[in-house]
């Protein structure tokens, strides 16, 4: 299994202090509207921003990360902020989904998975969800600037992962630029789908 661009990214989170910040996601703020209360899996969920915002709002929240360095400091900012949160350090593809979710999100991390086990992964958090439960992706699409310098990376066809939750009632699914300052000044393509089972 190959994790692209994935060991450039964890050489980032050792040398910074929080590399995303501790802003949450604009559509991640939308889940407390949406459902009250319940288990959230975080995919991807690096030092936390997302998963320390939903803990905050009383979920019970799990957040799964390949690297160390993102999960030691999501729990450090747990700690902190005197909430519980259930910090994993596994690759997604090796963890086991034991439980139903209330809502499992997935920020900007689908795109680095191996094609080979990015649908299946997809697939399984779509069976994991209880009904009447959500999922929130968020993925860069192929209209998106890194596209030739990343050829690893899988850039997402807007209507794709839409179509993958054609069974499911359909509650966002937009695309936006998103200006980046980690590295070099750039800007993503990102598209973002919200779905109740
Ligand atoms: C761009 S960051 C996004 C972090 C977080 N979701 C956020 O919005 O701040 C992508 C994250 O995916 C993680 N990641 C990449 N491949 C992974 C895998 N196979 N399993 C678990 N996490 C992975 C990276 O370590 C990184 O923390």
């Amino acid at each position: 299994m190959t994790f692209l661009n994935v060991e450039k990214l964890l050489t980032e989170y050792v040398n910074s202090e929080c590399l995303w910040g501790l802003e949450p996601n604009k559509y991640v703020v939308r889940i407390p509207e949406l459902i009250k209360s319940g288990k959230i899996l975080d995919i991807g969920a690096g030092e936390g921003r997302n998963s320390l915002y939903l803990a905050q709002k009383g979920f019970d929240v799990t957040g799964v990360d390949i690297s160390k360095e993102a999960i030691d400091k999501l729990l450090n900012f747990s700690k902190k902020n005197k909430l519980n949160i259930n910090g994993i350090v596994k690759s997604i593809t090796d963890f086991e989904f034991n439980e139903q979710y209330d809502a499992i999100i997935s920020v900007a991390t689908l795109h680095l998975i191996n094609k080979d086990d990015l649908f299946e992964l997809i697939n399984k958090m779509k069976k994991k969800t209880k009904k009447n439960g959500l999922n929130l992706l968020t993925v860069f699409t192929d209209k998106d600037a890194g596209r030739e310098q990343f050829p690893d990376l899988y850039f997402f066809n807007e209507n794709e992962i839409r179509d993958i939750y054609n069974d499911w009632e359909i509650i966002e699914h937009t695309t936006y630029n998103k200006e980046e300052s980690h590295g070099k000044p750039h800007i993503h393509n990102i598209c973002v789908l919200i779905a109740r089972k």
